[in-house]
């Protein structure tokens, strides 16, 4: 599965404009991350996967929202396997919901670990853009970010905790992973509307 059937997957199943920034969003942080993570040269495919991951990872959201015995990353997983996308891509979308889905798997890869990390971290830099007087990403800044992070009224929603594991899993320190994730949305502000 390359890019372009994910994003196919995704337009086709989720109609919402916010919902699919937050997937524009966190296919950017992934690929910010595969850089930052990667281990010498540049492999294209597994940057690709990387981004689809991300990309698809919310993909059946809409499609589970409001049906009782339909399950959220179950659905997707299911379409991915039809799709034959890759093992590692499907594990990854399965183990994000580690935290919210009953008997979600526990991430266990580096990509696995990433996808969970900055799912929430976008969020909580979208909510920080918009109270900046531009609500603009250019803005954003990682102090500002931090600023808030122990403001648990601001963004009530995002788990922290779950972005925190970013310095456990990935070994990255958390304000640089903040940066990664931040720099990698302002590149694409244009489709997040920000
Ligand atoms: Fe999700
Ligand atoms: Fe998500």
């Amino acid at each position: 599965m390359d890019r372009k059937q994910a994003l196919k997957l995704l337009h086709d199943n989720m109609t919402n404009q916010n919902l699919r920034r937050h997937c524009y969003a966190v296919e950017a942080a992934m690929l910010g991350l595969y850089d930052r993570l990667v281990d010498g040269e540049v492999d294209e495919k597994e940057k690709e996967a990387w981004g689809v991951a991300g990309l698809i990872h919310d993909a059946d959201y809409e499609a589970t929202k409001d049906e009782k015995d339909k399950v959220h990353t179950k659905e997707v997983g299911k379409w991915l396997e039809e799709l034959d996308a890759r093992v590692d891509v499907r594990d990854a979308v399965a183990r994000h919901g580690w935290t919210y889905i009953e008997d979600a798997p526990k991430p266990d890869s580096k990509m696995d670990w990433a996808l969970y990390c900055c799912d929430e971290l976008t969020g909580l830099i979208v909510a920080v853009a918009l109270v900046k007087e531009d609500k603009r990403l250019a803005s954003v800044t990682v102090d500002s970010v931090m600023n808030k992070w122990n403001s648990k009224s601001f963004a009530a929603g995002v788990d922290r905790k779950q972005i925190e594991k970013c310095e456990q899993y990935l070994n990255i320190p958390l304000r640089e992973f903040v940066g990664v994730v931040l720099l990698s949305m302002q590149n694409i502000h244009d489709d997040l509307g920000l």
